[in-house]
């Protein structure tokens, strides 16, 4: 196997700081936008963010027609929706304002709108065909309202696939929004189980990409169009991962604790823009692949402060869920990675040998798990082990970024990891 000796950074147009919404108008003018698709959580059409947003767009003689029909934790469905939507409308730019589901969502749009084909033409294989995008998209600028998924940053649009209960995505990095504004007056209405998730999210992001499999360790692309988004940990990620968790060590826990902290969400966000930047070229592994099934599969289970009318596990829950027998299993295969993540969050890795690496990540997040109120493993968001083939059968359609593990896993090692998530503690 000829190894990769070549890495990217494709690094993100960001505008951060408390106010920055107001410039969305400037911003997109000054992209040549003059019909927008304003694609919003429906959650936040009355809310002040939007309301600022949109006359910013209005201040500029923009065009702006809004698209709310997003759905948390976004299908194929939701996503045909909004790109009939986006094709009819003929724009020649997008707006997303929301989290992850509503940013991808506006991804999606833009992409079949500007290059049309057949829905699974982009999709990640083995589900789709895993065409690369042709070329440029239009315009699109993510006002991201939530301080987790780093959506604004990166070229992925996950969603549900409905027919196979299963998350896939589409990944490219033609799909990165041209400008993300990041403002922390935006996530001041998070709910607190909301704030946990999505902070959980930014430390998996972070502690994933710093212990992927190193970028020189995956096969050579056979042509520089080949070489995947999600290329392993490299010297630049990692500085970016790091940073990262540092900031999320320090204050998602007072994040989550008091909604009035402004400092606290306002760092966490600035985090997740960070981890984003990290995570959008080293990719992220287990604890990320294990979680599709889990989210895709959900039962019953509703989280509080989250919309009620369907079932849902939001996605910060599912990573966490298994990220701590993810860490035990990969550990060994890179215990150098393992130490540093461990000591980016304040664990003491004096007394640690290289073997105990992952348990000892895998320990301090549970604990935080714990701390920040999430359910005690898969058991308590309705799973048995009944259902942990179908559990494997998803995660083994994650290729994209289980590939990333340093340390590769069979079916027989998710279903023991899948076992072991059931009660963390
Ligand atoms: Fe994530």
């Amino acid at each position: 196997m000829e190894r990769e000796t070549v890495f990217t950074i494709d690094a993100s147009n960001i505008k951060f700081g408390l106010g920055a919404t107001r410039e969305v108008g400037y911003d997109l003018k000054a992209l040549g936008v003059r019909r927008v698709m304003v694609v919003i959580d429906p959650n936040l059409t009355e809310s002040e963010t939007a309301t600022i947003a949109l006359d910013a767009l209005k201040a500029e003689g923009i065009e702006a027609v809004v698209y709310d029909q997003v759905r948390v934790e976004p299908t194929d469905v939701s996503f045909k929706a909004a790109i009939a939507f986006a094709t009819e409308g003929k724009f020649d730019g997008y707006l997303a304002i929301g989290g992850g589901s509503t940013i991808d969502t506006a991804k999606a749009a833009d992409l079949y709108a500007t290059y049309p084909a057949d829905f699974l033409e982009y999709v990640n294989a083995p589900v789709g065909k895993g065409t690369p995008v042709p070329g440029p998209l239009a315009p699109l600028v993510a006002i991201p309202t939530t301080a987790g998924t780093g959506s604004e940053t990166t070229g992925v649009a996950i969603f549900d696939l409905s027919e196979m209960h299963a998350k896939t995505g589409i990944s490219h990095r033609a799909l990165r929004p041209r400008l993300g504004i990041v403002d922390p007056h935006n996530t001041r209405t998070l709910p607190r189980v909301a704030v946990a998730c999505t902070g959980l999210d930014v430390f998996c992001h972070a502690l994933e990409s710093l212990t992927a499999l190193p970028f020189d360790q995956r096969e050579a692309p056979t042509h520089p169009g080949l070489r995947p988004a999600y290329q392993g940990a490299n010297p630049i990620s990692s500085m970016w991962a790091v940073k990262a968790a540092e900031i999320g060590a320090k204050y998602l826990v007072r994040a989550t604790e008091d909604p009035e902290d402004l400092e606290a969400r306002t760092q966490m966000i600035l985090a997740s823009t960070i981890a984003g930047v990290g995570f959008g070229s080293a990719g992220v592994t287990l604890p990320h692949g294990m979680s599709y099934p889990i989210s895709g599969l959900v039962k019953d289970y509703r989280a509080e402060g989250y919309p009620q009318d369907h079932p849902l596990i939001p996605h910060g829950m599912a990573v966490s869920l298994g990220a701590p027998a993810a860490f035990r299993f990969m550990g060994p295969a890179n215990p150098e990675a393992f130490l540093l993540a461990a000591k980016t969050i304040g664990v003491d890795t004096r007394d640690t040998g290289p073997d105990d690496a992952g348990e000892l990540l895998a320990q301090a997040y549970t604990q935080l798990l714990k701390r920040l109120g999430l359910p005690n493993g898969l058991r308590a968001v309705g799973y048995t082990e009944a259902d942990v083939d179908a559990l494997v059968e998803g995660v083994l359609l994650q290729h994209r970024v289980t590939k990333l593990s340093p340390r590769p896993a069979t079916a027989e090692d998710f279903r023991q990891m899948f076992l072991a998530s059931m009660t963390l503690w």
